[in-house]
């Protein structure tokens, strides 16, 4: 016989532990709701663990009282016993432990959906196919505007106003809290409060079209002071060129239209269909989180937008030779 199949030992530190560390390294990283970095998220990390000991305690009663059942007490069962099971087990008991469920989990509504403190800084954000707006507000009234990603001060509350001009998107940042649908004609909201600093994932969460998987955006919390160093930076217009290769990019960007649908602040580009690139060689990601921010995927992204994401609205521009593509590409790397 092998010895492998029947040494219990074995057989934990060959099949179990894996498993639970592949299992278990899904409850960490910058996406997880089950590693929480803002209240909202820590609410529902709490109530998940809750359910979870909960849907434990009662799957294991109810195995054991099988086993009981069938192995350990087979044959014929006292009427009335039976009945007391029956209506203890099957009714009373679901209904108790259910109700409390719901009420504990009702409990956090209040909580959840509150709106923020008069005052508190407040965010606009559109989703787009396949991309989001973000649009900083200060009083109510747009101060800057950037694409896929947004930095948040630790220890204070954020308001989110969520809309979408095209069909409905899901903005979900599961590290800090719930998802709020964003839903065409309306403006909904959301607010979060981030207790840790870091850089987290958000993605969109509900189904919007063939390139859905591919809008998803960086959320970089940080310290008040780091924070206002990023706000000055992302007010500031756009970066001069300085070099040969980033002028001739700049001058390819206006020849090549560009700025017919993107905006660099501090030029003539001043689209409003497509993201604002002022400050894009600044940002963690491009294309909403699909390519690392450097110089070929600028390339690439130009030269093969639709196979890097299906069904985009910007055209590839094959027009451009090698050369021009890199100096184009040198530009909107340069714009930090
Ligand atoms: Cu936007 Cu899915």
């Amino acid at each position: 016989m092998n010895r492998d199949s029947v040494d219990p030992r074995r057989w934990l530190q060959r099949w179990f532990v894996p498993t639970a560390m592949l299992l278990l390294g899904g409850c960490a990283g910058p996406q997880s709701t089950l590693d929480p970095a803002g209240q909202g998220a820590e609410d529902i990390a709490r109530i998940f663990w809750i359910m979870v000991v909960g849907a434990t305690v009662i799957w294991t009663t109810v195995i054991g009282l099988a086993i009981y059942a069938l192995k350990l007490k087979p044959g014929p069962h006292h009427r009335r016993r039976s009945g007391f099971w029956i209506i203890g087990g099957g009714v009373i008991a679901p209904t108790v432990i259910l109700t409390g469920l719901v009420i504990y989990s009702l409990a956090f509504l209040p909580q959840l959906l509150a709106r923020p403190p008069e005052g508190s800084l407040q965010i606009k954000v559109e989703g787009l196919q396949w991309w989001w707006r973000v649009t900083y507000l200060e009083n109510g009234e747009p101060d800057f505007e950037l694409a896929n990603e947004i930095h948040l001060p630790v220890g204070e509350p954020v308001e989110f106003l969520l809309s979408s001009p095209d069909v409905i998107h899901s903005f979900w940042i599961p590290a800090l809290g719930g998802k709020v649908d964003m839903i065409p004609g309306r403006q909904t909201r959301l607010t979060l409060m981030p207790t840790r600093t870091g850089t987290f994932r958000g993605v969109c969460a509900e189904y919007c079209g063939s390139s859905h998987a591919l809008m998803n955006f960086t959320v970089v919390v940080e310290e008040p002071d780091e924070y206002q160093a990023w706000l000055e930076e992302q007010r500031s217009p756009a970066r001069r060129p300085a070099e040969q290769l980033t002028i001739l990019g700049r001058e390819l960007f206006v020849s090549s239209g560009c700025g017919a649908c993107h905006s660099v602040r501090g030029t003539d580009a001043n689209g409003r269909i497509a993201p604002d690139l002022t400050h894009v060689g600044s940002r963690h990601k491009l294309g909403a989180d699909v390519l690392p921010n450097e110089r070929a995927s600028f390339e690439r992204w130009i030269r093969h937008t639709d196979d890097v994401k299906p069904d985009v609205l910007m055209p590839e521009y094959h027009s451009l030779d090698a050369a021009e593509l890199t100096a184009l590409a040198a530009y909107l790397e340069s714009l930090d």
